[in-house]
């Protein structure tokens, strides 16, 4: 597997909107475990295409549901991670309810800001064999679906954030995505 180099802000490709996937062949499957392991390596916990300078619609997601849970003995065995690759996806649910948390951006470094988003979502897309799949997901999850899925139409946290600041101590344990 191979790093793939990721892109920052003013690069334009984090601007446009990227061209479906249709072809899903050796090479694409390649791509897709150089993602994961380039969003560990940052480390992150989700990574989209445009930010590795391609513009294609498919995103990798990691990440632990309950992982950050502080109703979670100390004792309980970490929560497993979930992999989720998604291609050409589209939103067709969303909450009304909707939160705020703090996100930073991995084509973005040096800055965090406070985002609302849509409490529970479900996801349309194709997984990296090409066959559809359907994903409900809440909480954080929902939220990195969120802003992966803005990654692939050029969209940006920091256009959607109330406010933006230079990440302070409290701040470490923000998760970029
Ligand atoms: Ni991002």
């Amino acid at each position: 597997m191979t790093l793939r180099e990721i892109v920052y802000l003013p690069n334009p490709i984090l601007r446009k909107k990227a061209k479906p996937v249709n072809k899903f062949d050796k090479d694409l499957q390649t791509l897709i475990d150089d993602m994961f392991e380039t969003m560990r390596e940052a480390p992150g916990v989700g990574l989209a295409a445009p930010q590795i300078n391609l513009p294609m619609q498919l995103a990798v997601i990691e990440y632990a549901e309950g992982e950050d849970d502080e109703d979670r003995p100390e004792d309980a065995p970490p929560p497993e991670k979930k992999m989720f690759v998604i291609i050409n996806p589209e939103i067709t649910k969303v909450s009304e309810e909707k939160v705020l948390g703090i996100e930073g951006c991995l084509s973005i470094p040096g800055l965090v800001g406070e985002v609302e988003r849509h409490h529970a979502i479900e996801v349309k897309a194709l997984n990296r064999h090409g066959n559809p799949i359907k994903i409900k997901a809440e909480g954080w999850l929902a939220r990195i679906f969120q802003h992966e899925i803005d990654h692939l139409n050029g969209v940006l946290y920091t256009d959607k954030a109330t406010q933006v600041w230079k990440p302070r101590e409290e701040d470490s344990n923000v998760e970029l995505e």
